[in-house]
């Protein structure tokens, strides 16, 4: 796959009426192997649906709800899985001090209100390393219904647009916020394309450099 086919103009500022490209889940499995993870952690795993596609040697996975119905242990040789709230793990020192500057990649994927992904993020940075890589999600919407801060109002006011049950809470606005305050980062947007009826788009937020090459899988 070219890379021009996952990177979207950084300036872009009309919004598309879809996203087409790899599905994100295929794009982390893809990054997880270009960077040799050997530390993966993911908040928000639900199914395990992204999870399990994932290589690394341990994975650690942070939902106060899961609902697993695949085996995410394939391609790693350890799982931890905690069941509580991001806010909960990340305030856990004896579960977060032993992996500190150890995660490489993380997929931040839990409660879709801007100031808890804010905070993942952050609390993530603190675990990462100078070559760490973390992925946002939803964080680029497609409609008005869809940014509402809770599921519930982002289902009724989405009922007849062309993505019904889509909930992208309102994580876009953390764009801005890094942009303004966290000019040393560099966010790369990658496109992807609706899995059943959501629409999607990934953030990549690379604490060194890089991102253009690692995107070119
Ligand atoms: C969109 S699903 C995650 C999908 C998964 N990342 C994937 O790609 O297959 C969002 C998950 O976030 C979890 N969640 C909700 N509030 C959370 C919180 N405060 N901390 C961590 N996870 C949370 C929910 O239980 C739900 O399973």
């Amino acid at each position: 796959m070219k890379s021009e086919t996952l990177v979207l103009d950084q300036e872009q500022s009309f919004i598309p009426s879809n996203h087409t490209g790899w599905n994100y889940a295929l794009v982390l499995a893809a990054l997880s192997i270009k960077r040799t993870c050997r530390t993966y952690l993911e908040v928000g795993v639900h199914t395990g649906a992204s999870m399990t596609r994932i290589s690394t040697d341990v994975a650690i996975g942070v939902d106060p709800g899961f609902a697993l119905n695949i085996d995410v242990t394939q391609g790693k040789k350890a799982v931890h899985l905690y069941r509580t709230t991001s806010d909960d793990f990340f305030s856990n020192q004896q579960i977060c001090d032993p992996i500190r500057g150890k995660v490489d990649l993380a997929f931040l994927d839990g409660l879709h209100v801007f100031e808890f992904l804010l905070r993942d993020f952050y609390n993530t940075e603190r675990l990462c390393n100078s070559r760490s890589l973390i992925a946002l999600h939803d964080c680029l919407p497609l409609n008005e219904a869809m940014i509402q801060r809770t599921n519930a109002l982002a289902v009724e006011q989405g009922m007849n647009t062309p993505f019904p049950f889509v909930w992208t809470g309102d994580v876009w606005k953390i764009i801005p916020i890094l942009r303004r305050y966290r000019p040393d980062l560099r966010l790369v947007f990658v496109e992807t394309p609706p899995p059943l009826a959501s629409c999607l788009l990934l953030i990549w937020v690379t604490l060194l450099m890089c991102s253009a090459k690692i995107i070119s899988i």
